[in-house]
C-alpha cells in the first residue's frame, strides 16, 4: 500500500508539471484528492491493515496529500498571478490621450453687458434697486407726473393686467419706490436693472421686453454738471476713454431739464458714417434733472434737495458695443451666435 501511494504521489505531481489552465488544475484536484479520487481510492484499503500499519501507513497517505495541496496551491497561486498581471496590462492608462471635451456654456451677452453697467456704477458708489415687473399704474406712471390721459403715456403703451396694474414700461417705478422707502433721507444713489415690456413693432431695433438700467440721484445741491460728469465717466468705461458725449435738448414728463445722451461713433470715431448716419454720434440714453412734482411725489423738498436720472436700454448698449446688426439675435439662443461671447 505504501508503494501504491508513492506511486500515486510521483504520478500527480508530475502530471501537475504540465497543467495549463486553471480548468485542467481543478480536474486533477478532483481526480487525485476528490471524494472519490485516487487517494480516497487506496485509502479504503486501510480496513485491512494491522494496528501496527496502519498509523505508519496514515502518515504517509497524510505526506502524500499535503505534497499533493503544496504543488496544487503554488499552481493556483501563479494562475491567479498571472491574470492580475494580465488585467493590469489590458488596463494600462495612456494619460497623453486628449482627455474629452466638455461642452461649457458662457454668460448671455445681454446680462455680460448690463454686469458691466452695473459694474461701472458700483465703482462709482451706486447701490442697485429692484422691483416688480408686474407695477401699479400709480408707480408706473402717475408718482412720475404722467396723469391719467397724459399724451406722453402714448410713447410708453404697454401690456394691462388691469385698469391699474401693467406689465412695468420702465424700470422708473423702482425708483419712486426707492424714494418713498428712502422717507426722505438723502443722499440716494441707486441703479435700477430689470425687464420691461412695451406695445412695440417687433423688428431689428425694437421688441416687446427689453432691459434697462436706469439711475437715480438725490442729494443737496446735485447739478447737471452732475449728470453730465457721469455719464462722460460711463461712457469713456464702456466705449473706451477715447469716447465723447453731447445732451441734446429732450423731453420726459418726470425730469426738467431733460436730455438726451449721444456718444461718439463707435465705428468710425466721430468721422461720420452709415451707422450713424454721417453725423458721428450714436443716441444711447435719456436722462434729466428729476422733476420737482416728482420729488415731491416720493416725499422730497424740491427747495432743499434736487437729483438727476438717467435711463438706458441695455439691448441698445450692447448692439453698439459689439456691432451687432439685430435685437433678435439676443432672443433666438442660436450657439452659432452666444458662442461668439463665450471668450471675449
Ligand atoms: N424712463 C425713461 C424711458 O424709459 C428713461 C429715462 C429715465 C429718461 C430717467 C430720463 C430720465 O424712456
Amino acid at each position: 500500500m505504501k508503494e501504491r501511494l508513492e506511486g500515486l504521489r510521483i504520478e500527480a505531481l508530475q502530471e501537475l508539471q504540465h497543467v495549463e489552465t486553471p480548468q485542467q488544475l481543478n480536474d486533477l484536484r478532483v481526480k487525485y484528492l476528490g471524494k472519490k479520487g485516487a487517494l480516497t481510492e487506496i485509502l479504503r484499503g486501510m480496513g485491512g491493515l494491522s494496528a501496527e500499519e496502519r498509523p505508519v501507513i496514515g502518515q504517509v497517505a497524510n505526506d502524500v496529500r499535503a505534497a499533493i495541496e503544496t504543488v496544487i496551491e503554488e499552481k493556483q497561486e501563479a494562475f491567479q498571478q498571472a491574470e492580475t498581471n494580465n488585467r493590469l496590462l489590458a488596463e494600462t492608462i495612456d494619460v497623453t490621450l486628449p482627455g474629452k471635451q466638455l461642452p461649457t456654456g458662457s454668460v448671455h451677452p445681454l446680462n455680460k453687458v448690463a454686469q458691466e453697467i452695473e459694474d461701472v456704477f458700483i465703482g462709482l458708489g451706486y447701490t442697485i434697486a429692484e422691483g416688480p415687473e408686474v407695477e401699479e399704474d400709480y408707480y408706473n406712471f402717475e408718482a412720475l407726473n404722467l396723469p391719467k390721459n397724459h399724451p406722453a403715456r402714448d410713447m410708453q403703451d404697454s401690456f394691462y393686467v388691469t385698469d391699474d396694474i401693467l406689465m412695468r414700461t420702465h424700470t422708473s417705478p423702482v425708483q419712486v419706490r426707492t424714494m418713498k422707502a428712502m422717507n426722505g433721507e438723502t443722499p440716494v444713489k441707486v441703479i435700477c436693472p430689470g425687464k420691461v415690456y412695451r406695445r412695440d413693432d417687433d423688428d431689428a431695433t425694437h421688441s416687446f421686453q427689453f432691459n434697462q438700467i436706469e439711475g437715480l440721484v438725490i442729494g443737496k445741491n446735485i447739478r447737471m454738471s452732475d449728470l453730465k460728469g457721469t455719464l462722460l465717466q460711463f461712457v469713456q468705461q464702456m466705449f473706451g476713454a477715447q469716447a465723447q458725449i453731447r445732451l441734446r435738448p429732450s423731453f420726459f414728463p418726470f425730469t426738467e431739464p431733460s436730455a438726451e445722451v449721444d456718444v461718439t461713433c463707435v465705428q468710425c470715431g466721430g468721422h461720420g458714417c452709415r451707422m450713424c448716419k454721417h453725423t458721428g454720434w450714436l443716441e444711447i440714453l435719456g436722462c434729466g434733472m428729476v422733476h420737482p412734482r416728482v420729488l415731491e411725489m416720493g416725499g422730497y423738498d424740491p427747495e432743499e434737495v434736487s437729483g438727476f436720472a438717467f435711463g438706458m436700454g441695455v439691448e441698445r448698449i450692447a448692439l453698439l458695443k459689439y456691432g451687432i446688426d439685430d435685437i433678435r439675435h439676443f432672443y433666438t439662443n442660436d450657439l452659432r451666435f452666444l458662442s461668439q461671447f463665450a471668450r471675449m
